[in-house]
């Protein structure tokens, strides 16, 4: 019997399932889209029991209809939407309140408190993040002071932080909430708990301050394990949805797997992920570098008895989900037809769409800053808004790569890009023009569910290097600037009076 790899991939919008063979070719994939909750305006909620039985349902009919059996399997990998946040019941594995998404903002005001009392440089320095209402930390504490008390005897009436004191409540990022459903046991990986904005990643640790700062209880922290852990996060149970003990050895949030999916392994190594956001990430190696230019620093991956090795991420918020958007309100049918309508004009004759929908992310970190077209004319059409969305993808990517080489001090010379987006031709090749790099796109474009399968394969001995890794990384296609850098620069700089526009907008 051929054995594979499994990786659970728990996206923003969906959750899919694939198996991947020696050379990293794609041998099942099956893929569930759940339910976005928007109960108030800003807010973005998803339901962790509707995630969970996708989960198993995706891993059962990718299995099904690749003709496999669980036993081919030699271990699962994880990954998932970053900083998503799940208080939950130890004893019976029921969430006390929905999860509340990356995208959420109900907890802006929060944010502000911490900046007005002078928090952002502690943060800063301990987290490598940006004071945001994007990570876990505020989200946890929103959940502790406004879920309803479950109404379960154990609880007694007791609020929740009592009971998250007393250790019976757990809270994680997806990658927590999907082990502790496959394996029982409570991790996470150091990338993901690099997004909670209460771990420190210089020492490695739960940060003792933050954590009180948040008033969110130690007991209900996750474990934090390696990224690739040869002591395993846990089995499968026999008895589970699976019928077999499958170890789970891999975990990395969606944007980390993507950078190693793309085998970005040594320093200087860059990728841009263009799914409802977009995120680009360059590995610093052992160095955690500080940015003065609006970026985070991260955790890349650790592997097994291996020091950490870092990252410097841009992560804009909306890209692919502005194309959704156009969907939404009918410009178009598919995302398909983007390339065709934005292909029909020559330009945008003047129109910049800023599709600042939840904030806006690097390199500006605005929590009020709102979408906004700016320069119509009676002229204005159909495809000169479309055209104008996918431009706002190109620029929004130069914002962060300019920042990445400030930063970093490494020109960017080719720049490898994977996600759904990056099947469109038309924004590939602009991407390149725009921020005037050669675009590096693979043949295997789920580099996300690649790099967890990678990571968890690597733990079990399905793969023994990550030297054999880089080989499987294939080039489909690579796009090279047509265009002039003094014509994109005039375009560019029109960009920045039109973010201007967007910030701020949404004022109390
Ligand atoms: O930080 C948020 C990011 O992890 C979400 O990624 O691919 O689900 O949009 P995606």
């Amino acid at each position: 019997m051929t054995q594979y790899v499994g990786a659970i991939d728990q996206g923003t919008t969906g959750t899919r399932f694939m198996v991947f063979d020696h050379g990293g070719q794609v041998v099942a994939n099956a893929y569930e889209q759940h339910e976005q909750i928007y109960p108030n305006p800003g807010w973005v909620e998803h339901d962790p029991i509707e995630i969970w039985e996708n989960t198993q349902q995706v891993v059962l009919d990718g299995l099904e209809d690749a003709g496999l059996e669980a036993n081919q399997l030699d271990a699962i990998g994880i990954t998932n939407q970053r900083e998503t946040t799940i208080v939950w019941d130890r004893e019976t594995g029921k969430p006390v309140h929905n999860a509340l998404v990356w995208q959420d903002r109900r907890t802006t005001d929060r944010v502000e408190e911490l900046q007005d009392a002078g928090m952002v440089e502690e943060i800063r320095e301990k987290t490598g993040l940006e004071a945001d209402a994007y990570f876990s930390a505020t989200k946890t504490e929103w959940i502790l002071d406004n879920a309803e008390p479950l109404k379960m005897s154990s609880s007694r009436g007791r609020d929740l932080r009592d009971r998250a004191e007393d250790g019976e409540l757990l809270m994680g990022t997806i990658d927590s909430w999907l082990i502790y459903n496959l394996t029982g046991n409570h991790i996470t990986d150091v990338t993901n708990a690099s997004r909670t904005m209460l771990y420190n990643i210089r020492d490695l640790e739960w940060d003792d301050e933050l954590l009180a700062e948040f008033d969110v209880p130690k007991e209900m922290v996750p474990e934090v394990r390696p990224s690739s852990d040869e002591d395993y996060y846990g089995h499968t149970d026999a008895d589970g949805f699976l019928d077999e003990e499958i170890p789970v050895a891999g975990a990395l949030g969606d944007q980390q797997a993507a950078l190693f999916g793309q085998t970005c392994f040594d320093e200087g190594d860059a990728k841009n992920t263009y799914g409802t956001g977009s995120f680009y990430l360059m590995n610093t190696g052992t160095d955690a570098v500080e940015s003065d230019h609006g970026l985070l620093t991260t955790i890349g991956f650790q592997m097994s008895g291996e020091p950490v090795q870092y990252a410097l991420e841009g992560s804009i918020f909306i890209t692919g989900a502005a194309i959704e958007w156009l969907e939404d309100v009918d410009l178009i049918n598919n995302a398909a037809q983007t390339a065709e309508l934005a292909r029909s004009v020559d330009s945008t004759d003047g129109v910049y769409m800023v599709p600042a929908f939840t904030g806006l992310g690097a390199p500006h970190w605005d929590g009020r800053a709102r979408g906004t077209i700016v320069g119509m004319t009676r002229g204005t059409s159909k495809e000169h808004i479309v055209r104008a969305t996918l431009e706002s993808i190109a620029y929004q990517t130069r914002d962060v790569a300019e920042a990445m080489e400030a930063d970093s001090g490494v020109e960017t010379t080719s720049l490898r890009v994977d996600g759904g987006a990056v099947k469109n031709n038309f924004l590939c090749q602009l991407q390149s023009d725009i921020i005037q790099t050669e675009i590096a796109r693979p043949e295997v474009d789920e580099t996300t569910a690649l790099g967890s399968a990678y990571a968890a394969g690597l733990a079990v001995g399905y793969w023994d290097t990550v030297d054999e890794l880089r080989d499987n990384w294939q080039v489909d296609r690579e796009f090279t600037p047509e265009k002039e850098a003094a014509e994109v620069d005039k375009l560019y700089s029109r960009w920045d009076d039109a973010v201007e526009k967007s910030l701020g907008w949404a004022r109390d």
